[in-house]
């Protein structure tokens, strides 16, 4: 592992050489700088960006309390540990809001710094080296197309396929529907995330994350109150999903439907797109505007997946005509099957739970199957679950005998 470069500024000669010498048995740590001065410490650490910073806070109180907040300004990463003889809560709430991570009363010792470093590392080394996992985003520039439907259900396939971990992040910020679909309550959002962003760690994440059920399936719900989706910036959006790729093996997201530039943020980031479509002309025509988008953004085939919801066999536009249309290929298609997806909606369950032997729970976990390159074992022959004809009789008989309270009978 590379070591980790760090900035020392203590005007105290004697504590800074305490520091320093306590730093020596500590073999991945680089001290690249040590200063005696807060403004030419600053231009250094300006200038060479470590990423692990020590500062005194003993003399000159409120200078370094500013150096402090400007360093983490210059790069949110940076962990940043205070240090001080005179300690209050007053003083260790104000200076964690100014971005340091760790408060060190003097003098330091041993202990109390092995512990602070342990931390940073694992912070610092989780951005670094374990970016492993893959941002799946779901997207249309049209409404009510299936994106929903389909990030929910492909979340819980891969994780009930892979065994993996997985996160299912409601970036539609203004109008998520994730929580209504999966029936969650959740304490936490992504607006507490991003306005605690210096405070982005392991443990943080996960206490603002929602569990679904036992699963190893997390949620990052959209925020409650529509105004607070403008206080997330682009940069937050950024550094959440960095931050989650680091910890999860997908991360699907839902997305808007407009190519607003958060969502466009999240489509870059993302190794694939699945852009979903339905066959009519409306639909097909919509999402040739986004491939010709995503070819000025140099998305090529790899990344942008096709993918048709709601798919009736023998239509009149045939998937030949929506290829041809499209000039590429349709990665997938999703059966229509609108008493299972209404019901699995209305009751917050998903079809893949409410009723797993359903084509289109099957259709899903062959989607999953493809994706993660793991074999899905279909118990019994799916033929007759992969109807994909619409009987609105037999739909509107299945609704009655539901009795969901908000479905009047009509006479
Ligand atoms: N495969 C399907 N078969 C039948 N109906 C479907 C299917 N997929 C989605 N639907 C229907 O389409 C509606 C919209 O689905 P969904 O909410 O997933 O779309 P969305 O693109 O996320 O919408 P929004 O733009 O509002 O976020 C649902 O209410 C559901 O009834
Ligand atoms: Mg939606």
């Amino acid at each position: 592992m590379n070591k980790i470069p760090m900035v020392i500024i203590d005007n105290n000669e004697k504590t800074r050489i305490q520091l320093m010498e306590l730093l020596e048995g500590v073999n991945y740590i680089e001290l690249i700088g040590d200063f005696d001065n807060l403004l030419v410490g600053y231009d250094f650490i300006a200038q060479e960006k470590p990423q692990l910073v020590i500062i005194d806070l003993t003399e000159n109180t409120d200078l370094a309390l500013e150096i402090v907040e400007k360093i983490s300004k210059i790069d949110k990463n940076t962990v940043i540990f205070a240090c001080s003889e005179n300690v209050s809560t007053e003083m260790v709430i104000k200076t964690m809001r100014c971005g340091a991570r760790e408060f060190l009363t003097k003098p330091v010792i041993l202990e109390d710094l092995n512990s602070a470093l342990r931390k940073a590392r694992s912070l610092l080394t989780a951005d670094t080296e374990k970016t492993t996992g893959e941002i799946y985003s779901v997207f249309s520039n049209k409404g009510g197309i299936g994106k929903t439907t389909l990030a929910v259900n492909l979340a819980l396939q891969l994780n009930e396929l892979t065994g993996k971990r997985v996160c299912l992040v409601d970036l539609n910020l203004q109008m998520g529907d994730v929580t209504t679909f999966l029936d969650l309550n959740p304490s936490f959002d992504i607006a507490y995330i991003t306005s605690h962003i210096s405070s982005l760690d392991e443990s943080f994440l996960f206490t603002s994350l929602e569990k679904y059920k036992d699963r190893d399936l997390y949620i990052l719900a959209d925020p409650p109150y529509v105004e607070q989706a403008e206080e997330i910036s682009v940069d937050d959006i950024a550094s959440v999903l960095n931050f989650l790729k680091s910890i999860f093996s997908y991360v699907i997201i839902d997305t808007s439907s407009s190519f607003d530039i958060k969502t466009l943020t999240c489509l870059d980031m993302s190794s694939r797109i699945f852009l979903v479509s339905m066959v009519n002309l409306p639909s097909i025509r919509n999402c040739q505007r986004c491939l010709t988008l995503f070819k000025r953004l140099e998305y090529n085939e790899d990344k942008v997946k096709l993918v048709v919801n709601r798919y009736i066999e023998d239509d009149e536009i045939t998937i030949d005509d929506v290829e041809e249309a499209l000039n590429q290929e349709v990665y997938w298609k999703i059966p229509n099957s609108y008493f299972s997806v209404m019901t699995s909606i209305n009751k917050g369950v998903p079809i893949s739970e409410m009723d797993s032997k359903a084509g289109i729970s099957k259709n899903f976990a062959q989607l999953a199957s493809k994706i993660s390159g793991i074999t899905f074992y279909d118990e019994e022959d799916s033929k007759e679950h992969d109807s994909v004809n619409f009987d609105m009789a037999s739909v509107v008989d299945k609704f009655k005998n539901l009795n969901l309270p908000f479905i009047k009978q009509r006479s």
